[in-house]
C-alpha cells in the first residue's frame, strides 16, 4: 500500500496516534510506533516559550530516544510567539511541527487558541504564515470542522493551508461547539479531501479496524488518526495496518506479552517522570489496559491505590502471572477470535475461572519475582 509523505518523510503507516494532552507522551508514542503507527504526535504545548521552563512543558519537549518521527504539536494564537516556538522546536531536533487548531478545551479557547482559532480566518492565515516561513521542516496542521454546526468552515480552512505550504492535515470531523458528542462528519472530510492535495487524515471515534477501513472509504482520506481508541491497546495499530493491508486481523498479545508491554510502559512513565508523578501517570494508563481485560476490576482497584513504583510493578505482574494460569488466559484467546466488530472483546467472566482463581492465585504468589 502507498503511504503518504510529509515533506521529505515517507511514513510507514496511514494509521496515526492522535495527540492527547496528559496521554500521548513519549512512552506511549513509542509504543504505538512500535505497534505501527506510522507518526505519533506529541501532547500540545504552549507556544509561549517562556513557559517551557515548567516541569509540564519540559516532559511534553522531550526528543531524545524517540523510536520514530519527532513530531511537536503547538497551541498558541500569536503568530509571533508561533513563530518563535516553531524556529525553537526546530533546533530542538523535531522532524516535523503540528499546529493545533482543533482543542476545544476552554482553558485553550479562552485564549483564542486551538479551535477558538477556527473563527479567526484572517488570524489563522497570519498564525500558519508564520510557522511556515520561520523554519525548514514541515508544518502539519489538526483542525476540526469549524467552530459551530452553522459555521463549518474546515474545507476553506483547508485550502488556505495549503495554499500556505501546510504539509498535511489531520480532521477531527466535528466541529468544536459538538466537543466529543455529535457523531462524527464524514461527509465534511471527504469535502475537505476533494479540495486539497496535501495527505488529509480522517479522525474521530475509530476504535477498531473495521471501523478504520469505513472512514477511508466514506472520507477518501489519505489515513486515519487514533487517539482514545488505542489507550490501553496501543496494538490495535498494527490489528488495523494487517486488516487494511491483509485483510487479516492477528491475534492481540498474549497474556505473557500483555504483561511485558505493560511493564515496560509503566517503567518508562516512572522513569520520564520519576516515581511520584510517574506512579500517578501510570494508574490512568493502567487503568485503559484493564479495560481490554475481563477480571481486572480488583487488580485495578488496588493498583490505583499504589503509591511506590516497585509495588505498581509487583502487583502487575503478580496479576499476570495469575491470569496466565487461570482461565482468564483461555477466555483472552477465545476473545482474539471475537466478531469482527468488536476486534477485541474479552468475554463476560464464567463461573470455572471464578472457582480456579483462588487455588491458583496462591501458586501464582510463590513463583513472583520481587520488584523492590
Ligand atoms: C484527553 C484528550 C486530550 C487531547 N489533547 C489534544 C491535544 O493536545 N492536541 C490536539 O490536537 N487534540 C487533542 N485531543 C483531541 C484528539 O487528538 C482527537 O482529535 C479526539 O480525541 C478525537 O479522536 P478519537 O475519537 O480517536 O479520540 C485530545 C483528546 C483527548 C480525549
Amino acid at each position: 500500500m502507498n503511504t503518504p509523505r510529509i515533506g521529505p518523510h515517507q511514513l510507514s503507516s496511514n494509521i496515526l496516534l492522535a495527540p492527547m494532552a496528559g496521554l500521548t507522551d513519549q512512552p506511549f508514542r513509542n509504543l504505538c510506533r512500535q505497534f505501527g503507527a506510522g507518526m505519533a504526535t506529541s501532547e500540545m504545548t504552549t507556544a509561549d516559550t517562556a513557559m517551557w521552563r515548567s516541569r509540564k512543558s519540559q516532559h511534553r519537549l522531550v526528543l531524545d530516544n524517540e523510536n520514530g518521527l519527532k513530531v511537536i504539536q503547538i497551541a498558541g494564537s500569536d503568530p509571533q510567539q508561533i513563530s518563535e516556538a516553531a524556529k525553537a522546536i526546530e533546533g530542538l531536533g523535531a522532524d516535523i511541527i503540528d499546529i493545533n487548531m482543533g482543542c476545544p478545551a476552554k482553558k485553550v479557547c479562552k485564549k483564542l487558541a486551538g479551535s477558538a482559532l477556527l473563527q479567526d480566518e484572517q488570524l489563522v492565515k497570519q498564525i500558519l504564515e508564520a510557522a511556515v516561513s520561520a523554519v525548514s521542516i514541515p508544518v502539519t496542521l489538526k483542525i476540526r470542522t469549524g467552530w459551530d454546526l452553522a459555521h463549518r468552515n474546515g474545507p476553506e480552512i483547508a485550502a488556505m493551508a495549503e495554499s500556505i505550504g501546510i504539509a498535511a492535515l489531520a480532521v477531527h470531523g466535528r466541529t468544536r461547539s459538538c466537543m466529543f458528542k455529535a457523531d462524527v462528519e464524514y461527509d465534511t472530510i471527504a469535502e475537505i479531501k476533494q479540495r486539497i492535495d496535501i495527505p488529509v487524515f480522517a479522525n474521530g471515534d475509530i476504535k477498531t479496524p473495521q471501523q478504520a477501513a469505513v472512514v477511508l472509504e466514506k472520507t477518501g482520506a489519505d489515513g486515519v488518526m487514533i487517539g482514545r481508541g488505542a489507550l490501553g491497546q496501543p496494538w490495535l495499530f498494527t490489528a488495523i495496518n494487517s486488516w487494511l493491508n491483509k485483510k487479516l486481523l492477528p491475534n492481540p498479545p498474549s497474556i505473557i506479552e500483555q504483561r511485558d508491554i505493560i511493564l515496560n510502559h509503566l517503567k518508562a512513565l516512572h522513569e520520564l517522570y520519576g516515581s511520584n508523578t510517574g506512579v500517578r501517570v501510570a494508574r490512568k494508563h493502567l487503568s485503559w489496559y484493564c479495560q481490554h481485560i475481563e477480571g481486572a476490576a480488583e487488580f485495578k482497584y488496588s493498583f490505583v491505590r499504589l503509591n511506590s513504583a516497585e509495588d505498581q510493578l509487583q502487583i502487575t505482574f503478580d496479576f499476570f502471572d495469575r491470569c496466565q494460569s487461570t482461565e482468564a488466559a483461555a477466555d483472552l484467546a477465545a476473545s482474539r477470535h471475537g466478531e469482527l466488530g468488536s476486534w477485541y472483546q474479552a468475554r463476560k467472566s464464567s463461573p470455572t475461572r471464578k472457582q480456579s482463581r483462588r487455588r491458583l492465585e496462591n501458586r501464582a504468589r510463590q513463583n513472583s519475582p520481587k520488584f523492590s
